[in-house]
């Protein structure tokens, strides 16, 4: 007999799919209290790591001996090197429109120029070029120039940094913020939107890079990965309303009357979570300790004490706490990089990772290698009023 693990209401029918157990994930989990691990790690003990380190352990399911990581940094830096002709191409596509659907663009593309259609070839070329192809989305997107050639040898994010035009940049900065907000974006379980959209898609047998562009024009949405643009915006226009000195009592005030006008307090609230996110927790330490008297550190500070106490009075709210888009912005603005706009292409470069090895396994070790069958789930028909 098998064990019945959740019951479906026909009210939970138009909640999308919230909380329903569709599959397993052996990457990371989402714990409502304990936040985010990957593997059985909790995100904290891992956020000083290098990417390559951490890349590590979700594409194995375990630490590596110094010998191993050395092999597999070795093995990454060999495929980081995108053909010419694949930034040639994504120097011809439109500038147009908002950088992330250039860059779903422009990893079909690659994949038109590069895929080897073998799901375990493409999740490892993937994760290794994928700096390059958003540092060329990016550097074309903002007129920016071409970059510097990719040069693996100085480190996964440092080459990103590198190879990154942004105007007056102090690369070391940059790049220590780039690899800690790298490390924390990877993966969040199984059943976040892009995730869940790409491992859809790649159950059709659409190849990798087609199912990860899908997964990141999934990533591109507001209630998704485009909330870290829309959280700085509004950290932005809230400091102009209120000013740097503004106190808790004050913003307090201007908090409830945002909520009664129905605006939305940005950077608060997540589907699984019901404590601070613990990715948030990691960059708030950071920012406080990097850029303290940074205007929109100072804010996004008071944010986190004034925002929770007013939003959990609201009984409809189920989670009043920060989430990791409250900080991440502020935090990549306060390093040299204020643009908003390029940030889901950052989140999308760190995602990708956890998606392509999520996509690895289901189709190639998951059911005994059978792989997962496509996903076809069931609408139930209903007329229109
Ligand atoms: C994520 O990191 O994917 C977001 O927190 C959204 C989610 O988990 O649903």
């Amino acid at each position: 007999m098998s064990d019945v693990i959740f019951e479906i209401k026909t009210e939970d029918l138009e909640s999308g799919l919230r909380g329903f157990p569709v599959g397993y994930c052996n990457t990371s989990k989402v714990d409502p209290t304990k936040g985010l691990f990957y593997v059985e790690k909790a995100i904290k003990d891992l956020a000083q790591r290098s990417p390559e380190d951490v890349i590590y352990l979700l594409y194995n399911g375990k630490e590596g001996s110094p010998e191993e990581l050395k092999k597999f940094n070795e093995e990454i830096a060999s495929r980081s090197v995108c053909s010419p002709k694949t930034l040639e191409a994504i120097r011809r596509l439109p500038r147009e429109g908002h950088p992330m659907a250039l860059f779903c663009a422009a990893i079909l593309v690659a994949g038109m120029i590069e895929g080897e259609d073998d799901y375990k070839e493409d999740c490892l070329n993937l994760i290794a070029k994928i700096p390059q192809i958003s540092a060329a989305v990016i550097n074309h997107h903002a007129g920016w120039g071409d970059g510097a050639p990719s040069n693996p040898e100085l480190g996964y994010m440092e080459n990103f940094t590198n190879m990154l035009n942004v105007p007056n940049k102090n690369s070391e900065q940059l790049a220590k913020i780039f690899r800690l907000f790298d490390v924390l974006h990877f993966d969040h379980g199984g059943g976040n939107l892009s995730t869940f959209v790409g491992k859809a898609i790649a159950s059709g047998l659409e190849d990798m890079y087609g199912s990860i562009s899908g997964a990141m024009a999934a990533l591109a949405g507001p209630r998704h990965g485009r909330a870290n643009q829309d959280s700085l915006e509004f950290v932005k226009a809230l400091l102009k309303e209120v000013g740097e000195d503004v106190t808790a009592e004050d913003l307090d005030k201007v908090l409830r009357k945002k909520l009664d006008n129905k605006e939305i307090i940005f950077g608060f609230g997540h589907a699984v979570l019901r404590v601070e996110d613990t990715r948030a927790t990691v960059l708030y330490d950071k920012a406080q300790k990097a850029y303290p008297n940074h205007p929109y550190v100072k804010i996004t500070k008071l944010l986190r004490e004034v925002a929770p106490k007013i939003l959990s009075e609201n009984p409809k709210i189920s989670d009043p706490n920060p989430n990791v888009d409250a900080i991440s912005g502020t935090l990549l603005s306060a390093a040299g990089f204020e643009y908003p706009e390029y940030f889901t292409v950052l989140f999308g470069l760190s995602r990708t990772v956890g998606i392509a090895i999520q996509i690895m396994w289901e189709r190639l070790y998951a059911r005994e290698g059978k792989g997962l069958p496509i996903v076809r789930p069931k609408y139930i028909y209903k007329p229109r009023d």
